[in-house]
This record gives structure tokens, C-alpha cells and sequence, in this order.
């Protein structure tokens, strides 16, 4: 069976983006292939997190990964800072990477330019800890939205530089993108991408957003000039958006939603909109809510950090017996 690691950050409550990028796949993937899910919150400190905020977002996160379909039986499902393993390739992997390439890295350049003089080393060091974590579990794919290619593409090239140096010890790994939702927009800003971290509220939706903010949030979307419901990413990037998110969240293609609301205008367009959105997060509202307070909660990421620490400790034994690192030789 194939392996699959993907992370998300705990940084805020996750986004509508987030889900429809990247939680909604693993919960079809779980089936068919080994999975490994992480919160990822050693890179939610890169930047400076608040430790009562980060707490609690760190277990929201994991209930959120739950309520969503994913099945404690099929997934391994851990915080990152519970496995030692990532933050020791983490370094190592940072050892293999050329200040260079870190610099290149899109989301660095964007994250450094908010921080004016005080950007934290770990927001370039950011993308081997990435690398680390994709690699520890022999990953055959990730599945992320389209803002990490960049990073996956990094952690191939770092995976080779080190096979090369020392040995097939790492599995390159694939990316996946969904074909639909694997780049949502801000409501706000159609150039800017939908962000849990965004300092304006209107600009994202969240996953426990409730009904009366989420018809709001709607209501005040940025919309284009023209009053027509028509996909054209180009030139009308903010309804392009929009629906999109109705798309990924009905099932409905762009066609049938271009004639369901032809010669309708945005109003009716963004009344519906918002009940499917509404309708999609219920249920998974409902169950976030059940598990939050659980001590099965708590069983299962106990459980998870378990397993996941027997294998990524094998890896990690095998790189630092690779490297010189280990006192002994392995046979
Ligand atoms: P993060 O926490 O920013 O986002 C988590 C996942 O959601 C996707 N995503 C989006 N998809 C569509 N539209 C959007 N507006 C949107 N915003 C976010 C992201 O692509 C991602 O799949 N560096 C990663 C976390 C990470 C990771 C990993 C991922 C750490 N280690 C190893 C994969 C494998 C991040 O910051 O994701």
C-alpha cells in the first residue's frame, strides 16, 4: 500500500480553503493507502503564536481532522512536536539546503516582507523541517493545494541531494493537487489566496464559522463590475472565486451554475451560495462539537504520535547511521 503524509498548521481555526485545498481529499484517500496527518505546530512557531491560542488551536485542529471523515482506525493522525524525529531531520535536512534556494521560496519572501527587520530564522529554515516530515515516513505522495508545490518540489530536490551524498535512503516524493479548490481566494482580495492567518475576518471563512457570520461574510464578498454569474478566472476573479467555492461545495459544474443563475445578478447568486456553505460545514460542525471535550480525542493522537514514532524514528536511525552520526555501524 502506498503512503501518504500531509500537515496542516495550527495557526487559527482552519479555512474553507484549507478544507476544500487539502482535508477534503484525505478523507477519500484514507481508504486506499497509508495515511499520516499531522499538526504541524513546530511551523505554526516560525512566527510568534500565542501559547494559550496555540493550544487551543492545536487541538481544534484535531478535532477538525476528525469531524471532517477521517477514521482513527484507517489514519495516523499526531502533533508534530510529539515525534523528536522531525525537528532532528529537520536540522539535518536544513544542512542539506543552500541559503540560496531558501531565499527563493515564494511564501518565505511574502512572510519576511510583513516582519521588516525581524524575520525569525525559522521562516527560512521552514521548508526543510517540511522536507523532513514528508520524508521520515517514506512518502510516495503529498496532497496539498497548490501553495505548496513550491515546498514539495524543495523536498524532492533535497531528497536527491542527499541520495546522492549518501545513499537511497529517502523516497522521492509526488505531489497531488486537487483538479477543483486547490487555490481558494480571499473574499476580500481575489489576488490574495484565502488565509487562516489573514488579520481581516471577512477575508476568510472559517470551518466553525457559524450561520449568521458565514451569510455575512458572503453578503460582503468582493464581487466584479459586471452583474453577470459567469467563470472567467481572468477577468472576473472575484466571482471566478465564488464560484468556485459553490462548485466544490454542491458538486455542481461551473455550466450548471452559470444557467442556474442567468439573468439572476450576484444577489440571488450569494444568497444560495451561502446555504451551501452553510449545508456543507453543518454536519461536520455537529461532530467538531461531540469531539472537542473527548477523551477519545486525546486516545487517539496519544495513539498516533505513537506509531508515528516507530517509524520515523527507523528513518531517522538509518540517515544518522548513513551520515557518520551514529556511534556504531548498522549491519
Ligand atoms: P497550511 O497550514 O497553510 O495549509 C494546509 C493545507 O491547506 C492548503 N491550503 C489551501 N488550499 C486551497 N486554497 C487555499 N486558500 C488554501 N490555503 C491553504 C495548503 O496547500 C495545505 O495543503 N507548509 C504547510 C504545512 C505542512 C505540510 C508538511 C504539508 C508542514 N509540513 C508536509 C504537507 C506535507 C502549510 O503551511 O499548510
Amino acid at each position: 500500500m502506498q503512503t501518504i503524509f500531509s500537515g496542516i498548521q495550527p495557526s487559527g481555526v482552519i479555512t474553507l480553503g484549507n478544507y476544500l485545498g487539502a482535508m477534503r481529499q484525505f478523507v477519500e484517500l484514507q481508504h486506499d493507502y497509508n495515511c499520516y496527518f499531522c499538526i504541524v505546530n513546530q511551523h505554526a512557531i516560525t512566527v510568534p503564536q500565542d501559547p494559550e491560542q496555540l493550544r487551543k488551536n492545536i487541538r481544534t485542529l484535531a478535532a477538525l481532522y476528525l469531524a471532517v471523515g477521517l477514521e482513527p482506525e484507517k489514519v495516523t493522525l499526531f502533533i508534530q512536536s510529539e515525534v523528536p524525529a522531525h525537528a532532528k531531520l529537520g536540522w539535518i535536512m536544513q544542512c542539506t539546503a543552500y541559503v540560496g534556494e531558501l531565499e527563493r521560496m515564494t511564501q518565505y519572501k511574502d512572510k519576511a516582507r510583513d516582519r521588516g527587520e525581524a524575520i525569525p530564522g525559522g521562516l527560512l529554515a521552514y521548508p526543510p523541517l517540511m522536507a523532513a516530515d514528508i520524508l521520515l515516513y517514506r512518502t510516495d505522495f503529498v496532497p496539498v493545494g497548490e501553495d505548496q508545490k513550491q515546498h514539495i518540489e524543495l523536498t524532492r530536490d533535497l531528497a536527491e541531494r542527499f541520495n546522492q551524498r549518501y545513499g537511497e535512503l529517502f523516497k522521492i516524493p509526488d505531489i497531488r493537487v486537487p483538479e477543483f479548490g486547490a487555490r481558494i481566494m480571499s473574499l476580500q482580495d481575489a489576488t490574495r489566496k484565502m488565509s487562516k492567518s489573514d488579520p481581516n475576518q471577512n477575508a476568510f471563512i472559517s470551518m466553525l464559522d457559524d450561520e449568521s457570520a458565514i451569510v455575512k461574510k458572503i453578503k460582503r464578498a468582493q464581487t466584479d463590475s459586471d452583474n453577470s454569474v459567469h467563470f472567467d478566472k481572468a477577468n472576473k476573479p472575484a466571482i471566478s472565486n465564488l464560484m468556485t467555492i459553490y462548485s466544490a461545495c454542491s458538486g455542481k459544474t461551473m455550466e450548471e451554475i452559470e444557467a442556474l443563475y442567468k439573468g439572476k445578478g450576484y444577489g440571488a447568486f450569494k444568497t444560495d451560495l451561502a446555504e451551501v456553505v452553510v449545508e456543507t460545514l453543518r454536519p461536520i460542525q455537529a461532530r467538531y462539537a461531540e469531539l472537542i471535550d473527548s477523551p477519545e480525542l486525546d486516545r487517539v493522537l496519544d495513539e498516533g504520535a505513537e506509531k508515528a514514532k516507530r517509524v520515523a524514528d527507523e528513518t531517522l536511525n538509518k540517515v544518522e547511521e548513513a551520515m557518520g552520526l551514529s556511534r556504531v555501524r548498522a549491519k
